[in-house]
C-alpha cells in the first residue's frame, strides 16, 4: 500500500506515525516520571529580565511539580540569581509576593533574618540565642539560574547536563535574530486548569484546530484550504520547534479591531496581517510565529510585539497557564486602547481552549481509548511528546 506525501512526516520520518497512548495523559507512574527525568533535569524558563529591571527588584516563580517556590533576585552586582525561597531558620518563604523590590537585603517576616541579594545571610535575629549556628552556613539554598536575551532560566539539577547556551543552542541563531529590546510587560493572565499539562500545550502546538475550535474569534485571521488550516511551516530543532501561521489572503479586522491598529499594534491584526522580511533581522515564516522551547515555554514572535506561555505540570490532571504579553510602552491613551483591545482579543480564543481541554482531559480519564491520533499538521505536537518520551526513556 503507498501513502500519500505529508509535507511534515516525511521530512521529519523519525518522529513516526503511530497513535500516542492515552496512559501518557493519565498515568501518575508516567507523571512521577516526567517530573524526575524532565522537570528536574532541563532548563527550565521561569520569567524575564523585565520583571525585574532594578537592582534589588526580584520575584517569585512557583514550581509546584518541583515541590518549591524560587526567589529570582537582580543583584546589586547586576547578576541574576535563583533560590529556593525558605528561609534557613524554619523555612518562611523570605519573599511573601509574587513581585517586589528591595533595597540590598530581604528580611523573614517570621523573625527577621536577613539575607543579602547574593542569597548571604547577614543577620541572625537574636544570635546570642542560637549557639553554633553559622552565618555562613546558611544562606539560601541557591539554584542553577542563568539568563539568555531577556529570559531567564533555572536548571533544578544538582549539575546540570548541559549549560544554557548549549539547550539553547539548536534554536538561539534564528531566535536571537528578533530584537527583543524596547518591549515592556503589557498585560498577563493565569489560568488554572483542571489538564494534563501536555494537553494543554498541544492546542498551542498546531493550528489546525484554528478554523473549528476558534470559528468565530481567530479563523478569519489565518489562511485556509477550504476548511484546512496548511501551516506556513513546521520546523523542529532538537527538542525544540516551531510552526508558522500562513496570513489569510485578505483579511479586514472588525471595525473596532481597525479603529484599534490605528493607535497601535494589536495581536488580533497582527496575526491576520503579512510581514515583509527585510533586511538582516529575524525571518518570519508567517504572519506569527510559535517557538517551542521543551518542555513547557513558548515565545510568539509577532511584528512590533511577543508573548510567552509558560505551562506548569501540578499534577497528572492539573496545571497552570500563565500568559504575558510584551509590547512597546504606551505613550498615549490610543496606544492603551489598542493595547487592551489586543489583551481581550486574545482573552476568547484562550477561553474556548482551557474549555477544551478540560473536557479532553476529564474524558480520557475513561479509559474509552487506548490510543489518540496525530496528522501531519500535528507533528509538533507528536514532537512534545516523543521529546516527553525520549526523556523517560534516558534517551534525552
Ligand atoms: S523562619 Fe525566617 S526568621 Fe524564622
Ligand atoms: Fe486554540
Amino acid at each position: 500500500m503507498t501513502t500519500a506525501p505529508c509535507r511534515f512526516m516525511d521530512r521529519y520520518p523519525e518522529e513516526g506515525r503511530d497513535p500516542v497512548p492515552v496512559e501518557r495523559y493519565t498515568s501518575t507512574e508516567y507523571f512521577d516520571l516526567e517530573r524526575e527525568r524532565v522537570f528536574r533535569r532541563k532548563w527550565l524558563n521561569v520569567g524575564n529580565v523585565l520583571q525585574a529591571p532594578k537592582p534589588g527588584d526580584y520575584f517569585v516563580a512557583d514550581l509546584k511539580i518541583l515541590d518549591t517556590s524560587l526567589l529570582v533576585i537582580h543583584g546589586k552586582d547586576g547578576k541574576f540569581r535563583a533560590f529556593h525561597n525558605q528561609c534557613s531558620h524554619r523555612g518562611a518563604p523570605v519573599a511573601w509576593d509574587a513581585q517586589g523590590s528591595c533595597k540590598g537585603y530581604l528580611a523573614c517576616r517570621f523573625h527577621g533574618w536577613v539575607y543579602d541579594t547574593t542569597g548571604k545571610l547577614v543577620h541572625i535575629s537574636d544570635a546570642e540565642n542560637f549557639p553554633g549556628v553559622k552565618p555562613e552556613d546558611n544562606g539560601l539554598t541557591p539554584v542553577h539560574c542563568e539568563v539568555w536575551q531577556s529570559f531567564v532560566f533555572v536548571n533544578l539539577a544538582a549539575e546540570p547536563e548541559e549549560t544554557l547556551a548549549e539547550f539553547l543552542a539548536p534554536v538561539a541563531g534564528e531566535i536571537g535574530r528578533y530584537d527583543f529590546s524596547g518591549f515592556t510587560p503589557a498585560f498577563s493572565y493565569r489560568i488554572d486548569e483542571a489538564v494534563n499539562w501536555k494537553t494543554l500545550q498541544e492546542a498551542q502546538l498546531e493550528g489546525w484546530h484554528l478554523p473549528f475550535l476558534h470559528e468565530k474569534t481567530l479563523a478569519r485571521a489565518v489562511k485556509t484550504d477550504g476548511n484546512q488550516y496548511r501551516h506556513a511551516s513546521i520546523e523542529l530543532y532538537g527538542l525544540h520547534g516551531v510552526l508558522g501561521s500562513p496570513p489569510p489572503d485578505s483579511f479586514t479586522p472588525s471595525p473596532v479591531a481597525q479603529l484599534a491598529s490605528r493607535f497601535g499594534t494589536g495581536t488580533v491584526q497582527a496575526f491576520g496581517a503579512k510581514v515583509e522580511n527585510e533586511g538582516e533581522g529575524y525571518k518570519f515564516r508567517g504572519s506569527f510565529d510559535f517557538w517551542h522551547i521543551f518542555p513547557n515555554y513558548f515565545v510568539g514572535l509577532l511584528n512590533g510585539l511577543y508573548f510567552t506561555f509558560n505551562i506548569w505540570p501540578v499534577a497528572v490532571d492539573r496545571s497552570v497557564w500563565e500568559i504575558k504579553g510584551y509590547y512597546p510602552p504606551v505613550t498615549t491613551a490610543g496606544e492603551l486602547f489598542a493595547r487592551e483591545y489586543s489583551k481581550v482579543g486574545l482573552r476568547d480564543p484562550m477561553m474556548e481552549d482551557c474549555f477544551t481541554h478540560e473536557l479532553i482531559c476529564a474524558q480520557l480519564k475513561s479509559g474509552a481509548k487506548q490510543h489518540i491520533h496525530f496528522q501531519d499538521e500535528e507533528t509538533l505536537v507528536r514532537h512534545l511528546g516523543n521529546g516527553v518520551e525520549r526523556c523517560v526513556r534516558g534517551l534525552a
